[in-house]
């Protein structure tokens, strides 16, 4: 077959890009996709045909489906993602790089008759707003229907970006496949992918702003707009550019007087930026209002007035599914309650979905994300960890009324945080925009390592380790320089939520109880909030966080601030390793941030935090 087809644009280069993949890939047939409803109901029931995809109970979930992985690609599959740079100094020392040139003759290869027996979907999508001149079109072209099906969901799609896009307009290929084509006869499998992780490839071409991916079918993979456009090859553009690509959520929050601030807040993956971004306040904060811009990516632009505004340029939420429910994040129950693809988790006898923690007894009966049947003794989980739902944002109940505003929203302040269970503290403050980049930089969070049943630490500089699409270091730098052409740059602030107690157990409730550690954020952005100066940075006092609605002791609160002298001058000598890494282009702001931060510590006692006089009795 292999024949030529009509294409629903003027777009030259387009479509000598697509001819070009059609003649390398082979597929039977290409579709251009238009986004249309009707389009999508399509290629679901042919996915429901095919195995792919089972119909959930039209009665509990509507227009719902669920789709089962092959048990070999269920994730970002880091190993396997490469920056090509033309120099290797450019993708830096955190970065799997290869030539350019090896690698395209690897991909060649790869790709040459890689959708022999499959459809080739090629899939025009716009990342923010169609139209909107801070909005970056891609066109994604793919052998999986699955991967179509999500995007529509994920990114604005189809005729409509075409027409934005215009004869003359240019976009970011994003080629993809999952490498598995079908010899004649051969019969499809309901998840077709490369299982041989070391045949899987997720490739960027920073300097082309190109992506490859191949071999996996799965989130991060395979949905190009997501990780690979949208944080790895936008940190590039942004860089030369002078904006910011970030792993960040977007909120906002309403105080009862109608003050609105906005924060954006980078944690590293699964460890709580939808739950955060769709937070309920709890009992205390009645009158107070929290809205979702978005849950995982930010585009952060100067505005007219200097100021920094965000946008969020997806328009879905690809979340965790494990560990959602009612309590801890109401808003994405609602979220998912229609239109939604849920992958990799169980399925109910009356044909909904299920997940560990979304109820306190689990069914008495699954079929597993495997497909198998499953009991609550079956002594291993129903759902996969990483399962994920893919849900419109415009269903969110907390949906912010700017959430597509092509203007953004102007951002106040930023959190990072990560999972440390133990020695940092709940909440502080950076002294500036420096030593705020300095602390962001040398963000760490645990992976639990189930063999070993030890958590494992590693540095994870502003969230964005496996998403920064050139050499880190430069990326402190770029991050230093945008605070400097700031008016009036946002308050920098480091959150954990995940610290331990000697019996295993959280110290701090989380999830709608954070809400009390960011009103102590608002208070500081706008010059109300009270804070001590700690060997660390700038730290509420139990006085100075709302508690009404909370019975929290103000001894546990003195634990979770507590700061070691040993353990921070260790944590001190530890960024000193993490920065060797980057050798001469390290920014120089980072050695002075790291010999204050150690003079600090030399005059703090051994255990800065309820012994410490400031605490309780602060001057001025
Ligand atoms: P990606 O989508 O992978 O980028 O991750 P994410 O940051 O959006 O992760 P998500 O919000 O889905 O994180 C889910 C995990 O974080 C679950 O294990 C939650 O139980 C946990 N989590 C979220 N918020 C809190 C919190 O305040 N306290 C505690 N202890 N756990 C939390
Ligand atoms: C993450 O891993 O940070 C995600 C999920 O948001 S994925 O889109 O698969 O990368
Ligand atoms: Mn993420």
């Amino acid at each position: 077959m292999n024949e030529r087809t009509d294409s629903p644009t003027a777009n030259a280069v387009l479509v000598d890009w697509v001819d070009r993949m059609q003649a390398l890939c082979k597929p039977d047939r290409v579709v251009w996709c238009d986004g249309s409803q009707e389009e999508y109901d399509g290629l679901c029931q042919a996915m429901v045909e095919a195995g792919t995809f089972v119909r959930l109970n039209p009665d509990k979930r509507p227009g719902s489906y669920l789709a089962r992985s092959h048990p070999s690609d269920v994730g970002r599959v880091e190993d396997r993602t490469f920056i090509c740079s033309m120099n290797r100094d450019d993708a830096g020392p955190t970065n799997n790089w290869a030539p350019p040139a090896e690698m395209r003759a690897t991909l060649n290869g790869l790709f040459d008759g890689c959708m022999v027996g499959r459809t080739m979907y090629v899939i025009p999508f716009s990342m923010g707003p169609i139209g909107s001149p801070i909005s970056k079109i891609g066109v994604e072209i793919t052998d999986s229907p699955y991967v179509v099906a999500n995007m529509r969901i994920m990114t604005r799609m189809g005729q409509a970006v075409l027409d934005a896009l215009g004869p003359e307009g240019t976009f970011i290929p994003c080629m993809h496949s999952v490498g598995a084509p079908l010899a004649p006869g051969q019969e499809d499998v309901p998840w077709p992918c490369e299982n041989d992780i070391s045949r899987k490839y997720i490739v960027h071409f920073p300097e082309t702003y190109e992506i490859w991916s191949y071999g996996s079918g799965y989130g991060g993979n395979a949905l190009l707009g997501k990780k690979c456009l949208a944080l790895r090859i936008a940190s590039v553009i942004a860089r030369d550019e002078d904006w910011l690509a970030e792993h960040m959520l977007i909120m906002g929050l309403e105080s009862p007087q109608g003050e609105k601030t906005y924060l954006g807040a980078a944690f590293p993956s699964a460890c709580g930026k939808t739950n955060l971004a769709m937070l309920v306040p709890p009992a205390g904060f009645d009158d107070w209002k929290v809205t979702t811009v978005g849950d995982d990516i930010a585009w952060i632009k100067k505005g007219p007035e200097g100021e920094l505004r965000a946008i969020n340029p997806e328009s879905g939420f690809f979340g965790v599914a494990p560990g959602t429910n009612e309590a801890t994040n109401p808003s994405a129950m609602r979220t998912i309650e229609s239109n939604s693809i849920f992958t990799n988790c169980a399925l109910t006898d009356e044909g909904d979905i299920w997940w560990e923690g979304m109820t306190k007894e689990p069914p008495a009966h699954l079929i597993d994300w495997k497909g198998e049947d499953w009991t609550p003794d079956a002594g291993r989980p129903a759902a996969h960890p990483n399962a994920r739902f893919t849900a419109p944002a415009g269903q969110c109940p907390t949906i912010d009324p700017a959430w597509e505003d092509p203007a953004g929203v102007p951002i106040a302040a930023f959190v990072f945080g990560g999972r440390m269970s133990k020695e940092m503290p709940l909440v502080f403050q950076a002294f500036n925009w420096s030593h705020g980049v300095y602390l962001a930089a040398t963000m760490g969070s645990e992976a639990t390592a189930a063999a070993i049943g030890q958590a494992a630490m590693r540095r994870d500089p502003m969230a964005m380790l496996p998403f920064c699409g050139y050499n880190m270091a430069d990326y402190f730098t770029h991050w230093l320089n945008v605070g400097r052409r700031v008016v009036n740059p946002p308050r920098i602030f480091r959150v954990n939520w995940f610290r331990k107690d000697d019996d295993g157990k959280f110290m701090w409730p989380g999830f709608g109880q954070n809400m009390r550690v960011l009103k102590w954020m608002v208070d500081r952005v706008h010059g109300r909030g009270y804070a001590v100066e700690s060997p660390i940075g700038w730290m509420p006092r139990f006085e100075d966080i709302e508690w009404a609605g909370l019975d929290f002791p103000a001894e546990t609160f003195y634990r979770l601030m507590e700061v070691g002298r040993d353990a921070g001058t260790q944590e001190a000598r530890a960024h000193e390793e993490q920065f060797d890494k980057f050798f001469d282009r390290l920014p120089k702001e980072f050695i002075f941030e790291r010999e204050l931060l150690r003079s600090r510590l030399w005059r703090s006692p051994d255990h800065w935090g309820l012994a410490h006089e400031d605490f309780r009795h602060p001057a001025g």
